[in-house]
């Protein structure tokens, strides 16, 4: 997979590890397109709108180990917090969550250790996707080659708030904070609502167009390395 270019920074703070990152991180993506195929044969589209992907960055990392109290070090960031290898995708329509993870619970060589579902129980702050954490696994024995890796998996709508929203987490906000945080609840509270009123659109239009031709073969343009503006 040459797209997966990971910053020296990062392969110096997870030294050995990095390549086990890589290659849960590969391994997840190369599982999607099979999810991908399947659909397009058995529903007749493909759920999957784009993926992205990343290696927590060794200053989110170090961050996050402080805040747990643990020493920081690279095995403390592949084994004591779940996140190291993060893929997210993105779906069209909030009924391909449910598709999507019930693709990745039927997973050859993923244990699944932890399903969040924030869809059916947003955070306070309106934050709205599916998280599962799971385990990579791989030869007995090698405990360096059990990745955690958290797969987060949401709608359009769903992205773009979190997007959003992590922005706004970067600026120094000295005016209104209330204010905006109420918005931003109002605003995913409204995306939630479009999802829905799009998923009964698309329901009407799959009744008449199941015979369609279906474009395959998008992974390369779709699958992106790192989460952008989006939270880390
Ligand atoms: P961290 O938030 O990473 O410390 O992990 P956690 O154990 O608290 O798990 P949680 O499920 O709350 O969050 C995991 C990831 O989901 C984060 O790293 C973000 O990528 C995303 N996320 C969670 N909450 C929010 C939120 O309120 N806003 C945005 N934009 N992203 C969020
Ligand atoms: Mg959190």
């Amino acid at each position: 997979m040459n797209y997966f270019k990971i910053p020296q920074s990062t392969a110096v703070f997870y030294g050995e590890y990095t390549e086990y990152l890589r290659n849960a991180i590969e391994y997840v993506i190369a599982q999607t397109q099979i999810i991908s195929s399947c659909c397009v044969k058995n529903i007749g589209r493909d759920p999957i709108e784009n993926i992205k992907f990343r290696i927590k960055s060794p200053e989110s990392m170090k961050e996050k180990l402080e805040s747990h109290g643990y020493e920081i070090s690279a095995e403390n960031a592949v084994y004591k917090v779940y996140d190291a290898a993060g893929v997210r995708i993105v779906t069209s329509f909030l009924e391909d969550v449910e598709v999507v993870a019930d693709f990745i619970r039927n997973i050859h060589g993923l244990k699944i250790i932890e399903e969040k579902d924030y869809i059916n129980h947003p955070k306070i702050n309106g934050y709205r996707s599916y998280h599962i954490i799971c385990e990579v696994l791989s030869e007995p024995g090698n405990n360096k080659n059990h990745i955690y890796i958290e797969i987060q998996i949401r709608t359009i709508a769903m992205d773009t708030w979190a997007s959003v929203e992590h922005q706004m987490k970067y600026k120094k906000i000295v005016v209104d904070e209330q204010l905006i945080v109420e918005e931003l609840k109002r605003c995913a509270d409204e995306l939630a609502a479009v999802d829905l009123s799009l998923q009964r659109l698309s329901k009407v239009i799959s009744g008449g167009t199941e015979n369609e031709d279906f474009v395959c073969g998008r992974r390369e343009s779709n699958v992106r390395c790192g989460y952008g503006n989006s939270a880390s």
